[in-house]
């Protein structure tokens, strides 16, 4: 049976509801938004991993949380869009993967982990209407000692070149080193296991092939900070 737990609106501070908001339209625009198959560096760095608990922040429509799941993981799956999540569930329950993922509706802008995980995964993590560096170090405070963060995002100098990217700021963008820096990943509390640039090829909107690069970050927690 696939769990919801719900966002309280009254808890945000500034203008209430404003990234679901902007997140539910966005999503409601059209009947699918990402491709349903998981992110390429999750496959690449999370495939090795003995399941445990993981946590997928922004998990959109699901396709990452569904691949932990049918791995083994227990999975909690945040997003602070309502469109999105209902869509990961009905894709959840297709694929039969529902029992071990539990739907979180939240706003980072106000969640804070109050249990931690084997792994925390963020991919694509942007514009979520408050610094990367605020909503990353959420991340990195809810993975548990001898855990995994996996960070990953559009890398500024590869940055897809449809849609609203190239209108943000470039400071909503990292690389991989940015985010060890900023994050503080470093011993004696992180071993950092993979800083990262990535080419890789994928289909635009017009079936044109566009090269896009990736950032990648992925980090053993060695000791509660
Ligand atoms: C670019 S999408 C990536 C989705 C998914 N991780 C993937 O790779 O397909 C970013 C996701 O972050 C979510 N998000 C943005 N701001 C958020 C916030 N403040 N709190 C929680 N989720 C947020 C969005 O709703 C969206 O689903």
């Amino acid at each position: 049976m696939t769990k919801h737990s719900h966002q309280d609106d009254a808890a945000d501070p500034g203008v209430p509801g404003t990234a679901a908001r902007m997140w539910d339209e966005k999503y409601s625009s059209r009947p699918r938004m990402w491709s349903g198959q998981p992110n390429p560096q999750l496959i690449a760095e999370a495939a090795h991993l003995p399941p445990g608990e993981a946590l997928d922040l922004g998990c959109g429509e699901g396709a990452d949380a569904i691949w932990l799941a049918a791995r083994g993981w227990a999975v909690t799956a945040l997003d602070v869009s309502a469109v999105a999540l209902e869509r990961a569930a009905e894709h959840a329950r297709e694929r039969g993967q529902d029992a071990n993922i539990e739907w979180v509706q939240r706003d980072l802008a106000t969640w804070v982990p109050d249990r931690l995980f084997d792994l925390v995964t963020a991919q694509f993590l942007h514009s979520t209407q408050m610094p990367w560096q605020q909503a990353l170090q959420l991340a990195a405070a809810a993975v548990r000692t001898g855990g995994t963060l996996l960070i990953v995002g559009h890398h500024p100098d590869g940055l897809p070149p449809w849609g609203e990217h190239h209108d943000h700021a470039p400071e909503k963008f990292f690389t991989a080193e940015d985010l060890a820096r900023e994050l503080r990943i470093e011993e004696p509390q992180w071993r950092a296991e993979v800083l990262d640039s990535r080419h890789r090829s994928v289909v635009g909107p017009e079936g044109e092939a566009v090269s896009l690069t990736d950032a990648v970050l992925r980090a053993t927690r060695l000791a509660a900070q």
